[in-house]
């Protein structure tokens, strides 16, 4: 069984790796517009496998889409990261292009394939995909909420001290400065959050998560990629294995928690179908208020892509 990681780069390249180190494939295609690179990523991640012991062979191309056919599943994080200063929607008019024509291309080649989108900004691009997909909308969802919701736990992990494994948690909506903690479903180790950590406490950690990207930014020049690429994996697993996990992955909703034609994180099963259910929560009225925040936001970004692609 075959994946393709479109983007060669931080996030691709780590995505592939952990493909790779965790076996959940047989093969993994590599494949970026720089010339070499991807096949050099490649190569190196190969050549890891006789230390790490194990077998998915790793292989790189150049815009050679003919190498991906029959991709069970596409992960494309093609396009440019954040810098400093930039907020991921300042990214919209080239990561678009690059998506669409990246898009158009591995349709192509994987017609059945699911794909799974993470370049930002991340709604509005897994809009793109799949307007230049024309997949159902359970084959062409996005990757931000499990990466959110990660760094939520960690977060906690570190204040009450305790292992991350133990924190389950959940967060919603657009992926950027409106995504919607529910800190209400929050437990650690099946015990509510609020037993271990006081309101002002889970406020500021709130607020580190929304800011979350931007703090990684802010350290290291460009936006981050071992827990991005990890969580790409995890959703690609989750898909090839069938293993029916639940997760916040951004999809279109179409009437659930009452928006339409709008793309943003909920929980949902995802399996080897793609989204197989998106569960709606019981949301309050405060939770529904922040959603109703986020959907705006996004469509708004949606609302500027409709306009590049309006005919002039
Ligand atoms: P990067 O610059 O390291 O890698 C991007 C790669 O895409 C480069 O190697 C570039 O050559 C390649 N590329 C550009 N145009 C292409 C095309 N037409 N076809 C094939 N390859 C092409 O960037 P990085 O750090 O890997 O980030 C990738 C994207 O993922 C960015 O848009 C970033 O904002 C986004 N991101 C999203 C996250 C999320 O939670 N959804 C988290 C982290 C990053
Ligand atoms: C992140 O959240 C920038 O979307 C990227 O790290």
């Amino acid at each position: 069984m075959k994946i393709t990681v479109v983007g060669a780069g931080n996030v691709g390249a780590t995505c592939a790796d952990v493909l790779a180190y965790k076996e959940i494939a047989n093969e993994v295609v590599l494949l970026d517009i720089r010339e070499g690179f991807a096949e050099g990523k490649a190569l190196d991640i190969w050549q890891k496998a006789p230390i790490d012991l194990y077998d998915t062979r790793t292989v790189g191309v150049t815009n050679d889409y003919s190498r991906t056919a029959g991709s069970e599943v596409v992960v494309i994080t093609s396009g440019l990261p954040r810098k400093p200063g930039m907020s991921r929607d300042d990214l919209i008019s080239t990561n678009a292009g690059i998506v669409k024509s990246v898009t158009e291309q591995v349709v192509k080649h994987s017609p059945d394939c699911i794909i799974i989108v993470v370049s930002n900004p991340l709604d509005v691009m897994t809009y793109c995909a799949h307007l230049a997909s024309g997949f159902p909308r359970h084959r062409v969802i996005g990757m931000a909420g499990i990466l959110d919701t990660a760094r939520y736990r960690a977060f906690l992990a570190e204040e009450i001290n305790c292992s991350p494994k133990d924190i389950q948690a959940v967060l919603m909506g657009g992926h950027g400065d409106t995504m919607v903690p529910l800190p209400r479903y929050t437990t650690v180790g099946g015990i509510p959050v609020t037993e271990f950590v006081g309101k002002e406490k889970l406020d500021a950690i709130v607020d580190r998560t929304i800011n979350g990207g931007g703090e990684l930014v802010k350290l290291m020049g460009t936006s981050a990629w071992y827990a991005p690429g990890s969580a790409a994996a995890q959703m690609v697993e989750a898909i090839v294995k069938d293993q029916r996990r639940i997760f916040p992955v951004c999809i279109r909703l179409d009437g659930e928690y009452g928006i339409k034609d709008c793309y943003l994180g909920v929980p949902v099963i995802l399996g080897k179908n793609g989204i197989e259910k998106i569960i709606e929560l019981d949301l309050t009225e405060e939770e529904k208020g922040l959603l109703e925040v986020s959907h705006h936001k996004v469509r708004e970004v949606m609302n500027v892509l409709d306009k590049m692609n309006a005919p002039a």
